[in-house]
């Protein structure tokens, strides 16, 4: 399962991205927000990313005004890889060297088309594995380490 969260700065990039899930049949949660009132991106964010920390959801897209702020927020949570992206490159290279599990956007960054368009690129792109498991693996070890203390 997909979730889906914004602030009011990504609402209507979220919802055109929530659309394209439906339009391929992937099963998705809209963890809001749902109307344009100013709201808290660390709240939104930490939803999505506790669904994905938890395995609750297998994937998440995150978005705010500049993707900035859900970066941060989303990082903290064990097991997230978030990844923010602006452009085809950076969206593929999310999938195929991060294995990002959740993918950011700055709804004041990017046009919704544009957006939208990020996420297909995610969405098809494959990870490498290989070399960039190790590093993946890394992060999970430092991950580990850091809990301990
Ligand atoms: C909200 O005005 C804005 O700060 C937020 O959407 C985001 O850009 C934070 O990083």
């Amino acid at each position: 399962m997909f979730v889906v969260g914004s602030d009011h700065g990504g609402l209507e990039l979220k919802q055109a991205i929530c659309e394209l899930l439906q339009q391929r049949n992937l099963p998705c949660a809209d963890y809001g927000t749902n109307d344009s009132d100013s709201v808290d991106y660390p709240d939104l964010g930490a939803k999505v990313a506790q669904a994905v920390s938890d395995g609750t959801a297998e994937s998440g897209v995150l978005v705010c005004g500049t993707g900035i702020g859900m970066s941060i927020i989303a990082n903290k949570y064990p097991g997230v890889r978030a990844a923010l992206v602006h452009d085809e490159f950076t969206a593929q290279m999310a999938r195929e060297h991060n294995n990002a599990n959740i993918l950011i956007l700055g709804g004041r960054i990017v046009s919704v088309e544009q957006g939208v368009k990020l996420v297909e690129i995610w969405l098809d792109s494959q990870f490498e594995g290989g070399r960039h498991q190790n590093r993946l693996d890394k992060i999970a070890a430092a991950e580990q380490r850091l809990q301990k203390q």
